[in-house]
């Protein structure tokens, strides 16, 4: 069995400089950006230590090992088969998934997303001068699900493309094969792309089967654009490299089409740090996977311990948790009432869609010691 990595204690956490550790006062215990705490993987420290060592800052070349590399830990990881030749670096996912909405919809023109959902899949629209057209997860007894029917209808509406989220932020849900081909026959039916953003996908947890959307079918390889990073496993988000990922000539096309520009930000320091996670990365990985595992657990036992009230269904990946608080009487945002009163900052429900209302995201990519005291904390204003 795998040994859990350790995160960093508190006090070297506190000195961090990043958006988790230096946006509140040091009395508040932060579970909410989607950055992790625990010491970087040593393959990716000692690349970076060697290119400070030599000065190396300056642009990315032309040609990295970086494709190739994405490449090996695809095969290794998820039996998948990616061709170097169909990987293009950019900035960050984000700027990715901004540029292939450009390069599929117009300005004024649809693209669906799925809520509850990472806030930013709102906010692209703007940059992308597209509407997002929202088609809400279904909730099943097994857990949360794509609604192919409202998927189809969309479409037939006259949407372009649908930005999925595999595995999806917030609920941490692993889309099944059948649901992901199945949506590839829908957005071909209707000549639509379907944007697949798997930044999460290096986390899937013990117990899920991860398909990158690219390899659910033929079809899905038709009509699928990709966009993943190893920012999220390795919390490397500061370094700012990400790439696109396609499977046929069309989709390839659309990606070559993509402005140079938009690959020319990509930052060296995260080449050299992705190439180090994704040559190098797995015992860490493996051991952080450990870790997010028992957390995830851990955090099942704590809420019903100290938070009877919260209803939580533990996701298939990633470190994040969708909580519902709303039997708490703490409104739409108790995130709001847990930084006041608790101390502990946490991701509003209602940034993630309407669907929100109630809910909180919590972050547990962090040590047992820190979750335990942030969830005892908001235990203790129900007892108040
Ligand atoms: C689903 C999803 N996509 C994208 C991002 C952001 O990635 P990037 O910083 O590479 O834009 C995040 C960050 O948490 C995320 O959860």
């Amino acid at each position: 069995m795998t040994t859990p990595l350790d995160a960093l204690p508190l006090e070297t956490l506190r000195t961090r400089t990043s958006t988790k550790w230096a946006t509140y006062p040091a009395d508040v215990l932060p579970l909410f950006v989607a950055e992790t705490d625990f010491p970087l993987a040593p393959a990716i420290s000692q690349a970076l230590s060697a290119a400070v060592e030599r000065g190396d800052t300056g642009y990315v070349p032309p040609r990295t090992r970086y494709p190739e590399a994405f490449a090996g830990f695809a095969s290794r990881r998820y039996g998948w088969d990616v061709d170097p030749a169909r990987v293009r670096t950019t900035c960050d996912v984000m700027m990715g998934v901004a540029e292939a909405i450009r390069a599929v919809a117009g300005p004024g023109e649809g693209v669906i997303v799925t809520p509850p959902v990472y806030p930013p899949f709102f906010a692209v629209h703007e940059e992308s001068a597209t509407e997002a057209i929202r088609v809400p997860l279904v909730r099943a007894d097994a857990g949360w699900q794509l609604d192919l029917d409202g998927i189809d209808a969309a479409f037939a509406a006259g949407a372009k493309a649908i930005l999925l989220c595999n595995p999806h932020n917030p609920t941490g849900t692993v889309h099944a094969r059948e649901a992901l081909a199945e949506l590839a026959e829908i957005a071909a039916r209707h000549g639509a792309w379907v944007i697949s953003d798997e930044i999460h996908a290096p986390l899937v947890l013990p117990g899920a089967e991860y398909t990158p959307f690219l390899a659910a079918s033929e079809t899905a390889a038709e009509v699928g654009i990709a966009l993943t990073s190893a920012s999220k496993a390795f919390n490397l988000a500061g370094l700012k490299c990400a790439h696109f990922v396609t499977a046929s000539d069309a989709a390839h096309a659309v990606v070559s089409r993509i402005p140079m520009e938009v690959e020319w930000r990509t930052g060296l320091f995260g080449i050299l740090a992705g190439i180090a996670a994704f040559e190098d990365g797995d015992g860490w990985l493996d051991a952080l996977i450990a870790r997010l595992d028992a957390n995830r657990a851990l955090l099942a036992d704590l809420l019903a311990e100290h938070v009877p009230g919260a209803r939580y269904l533990p996701g298939d990946a990633g470190f994040l948790a969708w909580v519902d608080l709303g039997a708490l009487g703490w409104g739409d945002d108790p995130s709001r009432r847990i930084l006041k009163d608790a101390k502990v900052a946490l991701n509003p429900g209602p940034s993630f869609g309407a669907e929100g209302a109630g809910f909180a995201r919590i972050n547990y990519g962090t040590g047992p010691e820190i979750l335990e005291a942030a969830i005892r904390r908001i235990g203790a204003l129900i007892a108040s």
